[in-house]
């Protein structure tokens, strides 16, 4: 006899706070505002959004990174990243970039317009031991390589990472499966619901996983009953589970749902720097002071 499906509460919330970063970019962080608001292997995610060029304009000048993941969406405005190996690249609306700074990087991200719009997310995804110290690679991901599902209740689901089941279609995101595939094995997607419109999405027992909702509203429906999740948090949700399943609000939706496998091992961050141990803290501090970092 097969257990019955159990649907995953929300076990907590992590709500953003104000915070800036680079040269002064305001942002919402939520995951990251503190050690305790991890979900491994998610260490970070920053949401920017504003239509004052004063809140984005300084950019984020040259800035090193050691041992995780940035992944780097955006909805409206144009950023332009330059790295220490002269990759150039420009990012802009539905596009993602995808950094992994293994041993190390030196990048900057700064905007591409003067005046308008500038929306997105900075999410950082930890890396197992094994590999924070293989060498940095990124993609770049245009708008038209990540895949769009229609749902048969209405709305529409985006597959960055990983991939998912859609009436009877699968859909895979561009980094999902051979080389594209991290050994967090994430699933990140952006799902838009019109308002009251339903949204299933089975998730692997004991992988970590949390909605963020940013425009509207939503509800995670549990045999419980319905939980409000507040927009701008992040709702972690529990791991002994199968499945997610949420309501739209009278607004619609838009959120971003996360999940991945957790790595398990001891977090040392200091500031752009995630290893394991304060040594190696203190090497990557060294090393990027004495220009070995990208070396
Ligand atoms: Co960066």
């Amino acid at each position: 006899m097969r257990a019955a499906v159990a649907e995953r509460g929300v076990a907590r919330i992590i709500p953003s706070v104000a915070a800036s970063d680079g040269a002064g970019v305001k942002l919402r962080r939520s995951l990251g505002s503190a050690p305790t608001q991890r979900v491994d292997p998610f260490l970070m995610l920053d949401e920017f959004g504003t239509d004052n060029p004063d809140d984005y304009i300084a950019g984020f000048p040259p800035h090193p990174h050691r041992g995780f993941e940035t992944v780097t969406y955006m909805i409206d405005g144009h950023m332009q990243h330059r790295d220490h190996l002269g990759n150039v690249g420009d990012l802009g609306p539905g596009g993602v970039q995808w950094m992994s700074a293994g041993h190390g990087v030196i990048h900057s991200e700064m905007p591409r317009q003067s005046e308008g719009r500038m929306r997105g997310f900075q999410l950082w995804i930890n890396l197992p031991a094994a590999e924070k110290m293989q060498p940095a690679s990124y993609r770049d991901i245009p708008p038209a390589d990540i895949p769009t599902a229609t749902l048969p209740g209405g709305g529409r689901v985006r597959v960055i990472a990983g991939a998912i089941d859609v009436a009877e279609r699968h859909v895979e995101g561009p980094i999902n499966g051979h080389a594209a595939k991290r050994s967090t094995d994430p699933l990140y997607l952006d799902i838009e619901l019109p308002p009251g419109a339903e949204f299933t999405q089975p998730l692997p027992r004991g992988h970590a996983a949390f909605l963020y909702p940013y425009e509207g509203e939503v509800a995670v429906q549990t045999a419980a009953g319905p939980q409000a999740v507040p927009r701008q948090a992040a709702a972690v949700l529990e791991t002994d589970g199968d499945v997610l399943r949420c309501i739209a609000g009278p607004r619609g939706l838009r959120a971003l749902l996360l999940a991945a496998q957790p790595i398990g091992e001891p977090v040392v961050q200091y500031g752009p720097f995630v290893m394991n141990t304060r040594e190696e803290i203190e090497r990557a501090i060294a090393d990027y002071q004495a220009g070995r970092l990208t070396a």
